[in-house]
């Protein structure tokens, strides 16, 4: 029996940040989409979520958690249906914690994408299933898992590494603090100081986090390189400021030489070319974006078996 099958699952898990996970199992799901992967790439079938639902309720856009989740329950044999507030009552006003009662006695796991993390508290808060958080303006943790799965694919671990965080201080930077203290790596997080990340997420990390205002501290020596848009979906009202604010901070080939020889970049898209990188870092060798993408549906396969109690793949 795993170590997830652990508590007959009366209550449900619910992935809302990273920190509802324990070290062991974050890891554990790791190796599990690993593993996952791996009998994708090989052809073999996999049918742990037969006749499962997924709702995903999705209040801004989306490419790669739609597809990804979209396609991960198709692999597992189960369906996933999609809901945007334009074609569900709730863009007619209906309360969010009624939709969560409702899809509570329909679906079997709940995916938000929201503007307001408290929507998908207040979700999950009342859910007798369980509840993804698929990025809120706080926290990204499904992003998480998939960029978690990438460094160890090509680093082994992640525990002990220099990672560095290069720009806004945004959702995925507040998601990378809570990552750092989880798996006990070393973030450097280079950012201007009106555009820090969440004070509430650096003071629970700070033998992990160390925040500055110099792009090339943060770099030197970094195993890791980490960037996202300066502009976030609902802060384009601020995007003149925060281009001019964060344009020191642009990932580009000088900084990247700064880094270890080996260092790879992460970014988890979509990106804008010449604003927060350079086109010759993403497109360049040490650029793992599209296998970083890529592992979205394998990470999140892995989230979906752990959370609905399953065993976990190997
Ligand atoms: N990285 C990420 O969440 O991408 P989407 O906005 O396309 O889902
Ligand atoms: N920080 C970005 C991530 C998009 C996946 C945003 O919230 O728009």
């Amino acid at each position: 029996m795993s170590d997830w099958q652990n508590d007959g699952l009366k209550t449900p898990r619910h992935f809302l940040k990273e920190d509802d996970l324990t070290s062991d199992q974050f890891r554990q799901i790791i190796y599990s989409a690993i593993a996952l992967k791996a009998g994708w790439k090989a052809g073999e079938v996999r049918q742990t979520l037969q006749n499962r639902t997924l709702a995903m309720i999705f209040e801004k856009a989306s490419t790669r958690t739609r597809c990804s989740f979209e396609a991960g329950m198709n692999q597992l044999g189960g369906h996933a249906i999609n809901l945007s507030p334009s074609d569900s009552q709730l863009g007619r006003g209906e309360p969010i914690t009624d939709t969560a009662r409702v899809l509570s006695e329909m679906v079997d796991v709940a995916m938000l994408r929201t503007h307001s993390h408290s929507t998908i508290e207040a979700f999950a808060g009342v859910s007798s299933i369980p509840v993804i958080n698929g990025l809120s303006d706080k926290l990204h943790p499904c992003q998480m898992l998939a960029d978690m799965q990438t460094v160890f694919e090509i680093k082994g671990d992640i525990k002990g590494a220099q990672v560095a965080w290069l720009g806004a201080g945004n959702n995925v930077c507040n998601s990378l603090i809570n990552t750092a203290k989880l798996l006990d790596f070393q973030l450097v997080i280079a950012c201007p100081e009106n555009f820090q990340p969440d004070q509430s997420y650096v003071s629970h990390a700070t033998n992990n986090v160390t925040l500055t205002e110099d792009p090339a501290a943060a770099a030197e020596g970094a195993d890791v390189i980490v960037t996202d848009v300066w502009t976030s979906m609902g802060e384009e009202a601020e995007n003149a400021e925060r281009v001019k604010a964060l344009t020191p901070f642009q990932v580009n080939s000088s900084l990247m030489k700064l880094a270890d020889k080996e260092a790879i970049f992460l970014h988890c898209l979509p990106a804008h070319r010449g604003e927060e990188v350079s086109a010759e870092v993403i497109d360049g060798p040490q650029s793992a974006v599209w296998q970083e993408a890529g592992n979205r549906l394998h990470a999140q396969k892995a989230l979906l078996e752990f959370l609905l109690g399953l065993p976990a793949a190997s």
